[in-house]
């Protein structure tokens, strides 16, 4: 049996069209709620991913601003740049773009955006707040897959969860938010021995490793939500983690690459900057 495609295009859609209601709100009382990028160098693939994002703002009606910054940018140059969006009313969150160039300290750089402006929930303040079930901000990626996973309507609670992937990112706090689910959860790594043993337990898969076509059809439980968060290319061409055309008959519900999780990424990042406008405006921290 064929599975059940997971849309990204249509539950981003759901998404943005209630951040626009609530970006309609608050311009009604005055406010428009912005999103800063900062972009440092010229990878290829970043470059499309934050051209997105602003076009994500777009759709929703907020503010975008893209800083761009060269390859050689100092970390104390990068550090005043999230300074100067920290104390800027008309920003609300802000992102700097990962990965960064090698000679940049990624985590000291996080660290320096106001955790209620960090629409990533990369800070540490953000990060420990979800380890510990309190409210903070939640990562897009994970955000957008565990948004994906409720649409199937499936009970959660008491299954069997598999992650591959153990990323900041990604695949922590994917485990987490499966965890919070009440799902009994497993994260694989590259050290993960008979990774297949453990996959095909899994009632709910999600791949985040990077390698397209990973998981195979022998790796999956028939009837398993499998969630590919992977965007690789191959021949120029977009793929995710895993083979699709092979697990699609196996699995109960699976994302697609392109139009999977990826889009759900950028609409959850639309949601938590206008929770950060909200958040802000109410003088909450
Ligand atoms: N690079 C790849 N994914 C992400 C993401 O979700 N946020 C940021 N800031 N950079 C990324």
């Amino acid at each position: 049996m064929a599975a059940k495609i997971l849309d990204g295009k249509a539950l981003s859609a759901e998404v943005k069209r209630t951040v626009g209601l609530r970006v309609d709100a608050l311009k009604e009382r005055g406010i428009v709620p912005g999103l800063a990028v900062i972009l440092v160098g010229n990878d290829p693939a970043s470059e499309i991913y934050v051209r997105n994002k602003g076009k994500g703002c777009e759709e929703c009606g907020m503010y975008s601003r893209t800083i761009r910054l060269e390859e050689m940018t100092t970390q104390l140059q990068l550090e005043e740049e999230i300074e100067r969006l920290n104390a800027d009313p008309a920003i609300h969150g802000i992102l700097v773009q990962l990965p960064l160039p090698r000679h940049l300290d990624e985590a000291a750089a996080l660290k320096k955006i106001l955790p209620q402006k960090d629409v990533d929930g990369f800070h540490l303040m953000n990060a420990g707040a979800l380890m510990n079930g309190a409210e903070g901000v939640v990562p897009c990626t994970p955000k957008g897959a565990l948004y994906m996973i409720h649409s199937t309507g499936e009970t959660l609670s008491g299954r069997e969860a598999v992650v591959i992937g153990r990323s900041n990112i990604v695949g922590k706090p994917m485990a987490m938010l499966l965890m919070r689910e009440d799902c009994t959860v497993t994260v694989c790594h590259s050290k993960t021995k008979d990774l297949s043993e453990h996959t095909r337990k899994a009632d709910i898969l999600v791949s985040a490793v990077g390698k397209a076509g990973f998981v195979t059809a022998d790796m999956v439980k028939p009837g398993a939500i499998v969630i590919d968060v992977g965007i690789n290319r191959v021949d120029g061409k977009v793929c995710g983690d895993v083979a699709f055309n092979e697990v699609k008959d196996v699995a109960g519900w699976i994302t697609p690459v392109p139009g999977g999780v990826g889009r759900m990424t950028i609409a959850m990042l639309m949601s938590n900057t206008v929770d950060a406008a909200e958040r802000i405006v109410s003088g909450e921290r």
